[in-house]
């Protein structure tokens, strides 16, 4: 083995307000593989995360769930510490930037950055809401577009047709929050003085601590200019005060990276810390000969390559060693969507599937590079049964049970030397590509191995063998083998499959350790041999689909009964139109209004799982005539409906003012689902849904019954 390194490892903090889903994991898997790899290679390896507590989106989630903040990031982090450890996400610590730790550390480094001159304080004029009180980022100011005039813009950009403005261009802009209209005000901010930091920066990026597509992206970023990073926000706001500064609070992105030194000191000072020996400043002291990894999404690579490096260097701290970026997920091919079922909680994934199935798919796609990864549910269903079940696990189940009918010891020798030898020496390939973060190129090694054992085993026929007496020895030498091939395998798969791995210890008798080459085990007793992994079930990778986009159904009526709350548009992220100074980030992740809605075609959805005639004619569906549609003060997307069920009349609120004109619809048949319980609505009572397709906005179309059909006929 080479010399041990001390390496410390980070995860990108996830927001406090919201669930943990698939695309996550993409990176939370993708570091635990590489952390449990350097643990197994005998490095010492920390991993440290937390949850990013601050900012105003989740200041207005705590206030819209009836919460204080701190009791809203209490919560939240619970999950978040289950969901992890469902997918066997194994932190050496995870805490919270909203911690002392942090506070501490975010003031030592802005006073460091103040004593060098590295801060400029500037009024600057915003949007403000005058009902809520509060300046309003982009995202939470909405409008008509000043260029094409489409309706229900954001602040910053357009959908529709793309154009780039200031909020204040937008037509009869509204506050998101309240409904108010916004005005200007006034106010003083600190910023960074990023432009002084170029010449470093420039060097920075090309000095090996980056992916080079990353360091060309940024070189673009460069040349376009830097500008002063506005690091301050105005109460009130769920942050860190500035120090002397009544009023003020650190910007969120501020003090969320510092958030990983915070949990790592964290760590350093708990008693499992401790008994490492572990020191976080001999790690962050700026001629440490420690290295720190930072794992991150395409999306933040400015706040990290450019803003972090810059800040720790002007406050005589370390560099990370490398900022090491991964790419989106895509499910099918395509963005995650709610409404096709792809947008996909943690939850509820482990409610259906093993995780290990997940690690596997994700190491098997995984590039050192930062191109997008396509969860294809098929591929994955189809991946995991051959490669696990077909290859890996088949080898023990075809050998162990020879040995074990053989006196369960395995032979001292191995029975083909030169076979085995090739088991020993990809170690080191396969070990350069975990190394290298090319995971897939790791599995593609291993899987190569697979292949050849279990050709050997399948041309030596042990079980043809076995029938004829005298072959004995003969069975428990190609057998023995067979097994320390599979001992093999799932060393280097260890860090993929921790669980399968433990399995696999138990019947081997042994810890599986790749700190040296894996030799041979000759002369000692196996255990009993147990299933170590189901295959995956097709139908439960369709449960959980269906899981998804019911979870989506309920989320969305719970956001329609609240249309104009704070949660309905703003749930998401922080970051997402920084429209702040610094460098514009890539629009990757940039959450729209109605995600469920602005999907393609229904056809893509996949059919739901299969029902029974009796689930079906549960559901009462019945002609309606749309007597009356009105709009609904106050409500963007809602008509109030009233419909003739032949004598009988409802009233049914329906979202889909988007694509028509209430005075079009009155008169026509449909067809509603009259047995609905009624609902409860900000607007009043809704008895009954009417039947319509499409993907929302001005796609919805109506079912309309042919001629002859008459009002409270029943459909079946
Ligand atoms: N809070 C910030 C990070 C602060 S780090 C000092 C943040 N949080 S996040 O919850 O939005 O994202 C956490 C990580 O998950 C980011 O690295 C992000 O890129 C990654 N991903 C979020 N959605 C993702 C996909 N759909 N696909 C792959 N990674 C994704 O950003
Ligand atoms: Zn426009």
């Amino acid at each position: 083995m080479t010399e041990r390194r001390n390496i410390l490892v980070t995860s990108a903090l996830p927001y406090a307000n919201g669930a943990i889903h698939l695309g996550h994991l993409v990176e939370y898997i993708q570091t635990d593989i590489w952390v449990r790899f350097q643990k197994e290679r005998g490095h010492e390896c920390t991993y440290v995360c937390a949850d990013d507590a601050h900012g105003t989106a989740i200041m207005l989630k705590a206030e819209q769930l009836g919460l204080t903040p701190e009791q809203q990031i209490a919560a939240v982090k619970q999950e978040h510490e289950t969901d992890f450890a469902g997918f066997f996400v194994a932190f050496d610590n995870f805490h919270s930037t909203h911690s002392e730790e942090n506070r501490v550390l975010s003031e030592m480094i802005y006073n460091r950055l103040l004593a060098k001159d590295k801060i400029a304080r500037r009024t600057i004029t915003q949007a403000y809401d005058p009902e809520k009180q509060l300046f309003l980022a982009d995202r939470y100011i909405k409008g008509s577009c000043p260029r094409c005039k489409a309706e229900d813009q954001y602040g910053d950009n357009c959908e529709v047709c793309g154009a780039t403005y200031a909020p204040t261009e937008l037509i009869d802009a509204k506050s998101v929050l309240s409904g108010a209209t916004p005005v200007a005000k006034e106010s003083e901010h600190f910023f960074f003085k990023l432009p002084e930091f170029e010449d470093f920066l420039r060097h920075w990026t090309r000095a090996g601590h980056l992916q080079e597509e990353v360091a060309n992206k940024l070189a673009e970023w460069l040349d376009t200019g830097l500008q002063e990073w506005d690091i301050s926000r105005d109460a009130p706001y769920f942050g860190f005060e500035i120090p002397g500064e009544p009023g003020k609070f650190f910007y969120v992105w501020l003090d969320a990276p510092i958030g990983y030194i915070a949990s790592f000191r964290h760590y350093c000072e708990s008693p499992a810390g401790r008994a490492r020996g572990l020191d976080w400043e001999n790690y962050w002291r700026k001629d440490s000969d420690t290295e720190v990894y930072h794992f991150i999404g395409k999306d933040i690579v400015n706040f990290h390559a450019l803003f972090w490096p810059a800040i720790l260097a002007c406050a005589d701290l370390r560099t990370p060693t490398q900022v090491c970026v991964h790419g989106f997920l895509t499910v099918n091919g395509k963005k995650m969507s709610k409404s096709r079922g792809t947008f996909i909680n943690a939850r509820t994934y482990l409610d259906h599937l093993d995780p290990e199935y997940l690690r596997y798919y994700f190491a098997a796609k995984l590039t050192g590079g930062v191109d997008d990864l396509d969860l294809n549910l098929d591929d994955f269903v189809q991946r995991v049964n051959a490669d696990l079940v077909g290859k890996v696990v088949n080898i023990a189940s075809r050998t162990a049970k020879f040995v074990a009918k053989h006196g369960g010891v395995l032979a001292p020798a191995p029975a083909d030397e030169t076979l085995w030898q090739g088991f020993t020496e990809r170690g080191d390939t396969i070990a350069a590509h975990y190394e290298n973060r090319d995971f897939s190129k790791a599995m593609r090694e291993i899987m190569a191995l697979a292949d050849a054992a279990n050709e050997y085993i399948a041309a030596q026929a042990p079980w043809t063998l076995a029938k004829q007496p005298g072959n004995e020895q003969q069975v428990l030498d190609i057998c023995s083998l067979g097994i320390n091939m599979f001992r093999a395998l799932m060393t280097y798969l260890k860090p993929v499959l921790p669980q399968m791995a433990a399995k696999a210890e138990a019947f081997l008798g042994e810890t599986l350790s790749w700190a040296e080459p894996v030799a041979y085990r000759g002369g000692v007793a196996i255990n009993k041999f147990e299933p170590l992994l189901q295959r995956v079930d097709k139908d439960k990778v369709e449960a959980m689909v269906a899981d998804s986009r019911e979870e989506t159904a309920q989320a969305a009526a719970a956001s329609q009964a609240t249309v104009s709350s704070a949660g309905a548009g703003a749930s998401s992220t922080e970051k997402s139109g920084t429209g702040e100074s610094g460098t514009r980030e890539s629009s990757a992740k940039k959450p729209s209004a109605d995600e469920s809605a602005a999907e393609g075609p229904a056809i893509a959805e996949p059919i739901a799982p299969e029902i029974g005639i009796d689930d079906f004619t549960k559901v009462d569906l019945r002609v309606a005539r749309i007597i009356k549609a009105d709009t609904v003060t106050g409500a963007d997307k809602l008509l109030k409906l009233t419909l003739d069920l032949g004598g009988e009349t409802r009233s049914v609120f329906s979202g889909i003012k988007g694509a028509y004109k209430p005075q079009d619809l009155e008169g026509r048949l449909t067809v509603m689902v009259a047995n609905l319980k009624a609902r409860k609505m900000k607007f009043g009572v809704s008895q009954g849904m009417v039947l319509a397709a499409g993907p929302g906005g001005k796609e919805i179309y109506l079912l309309d019954p042919d001629a002859g059909a008459q009002p409270g006929m029943r459909v079946m």
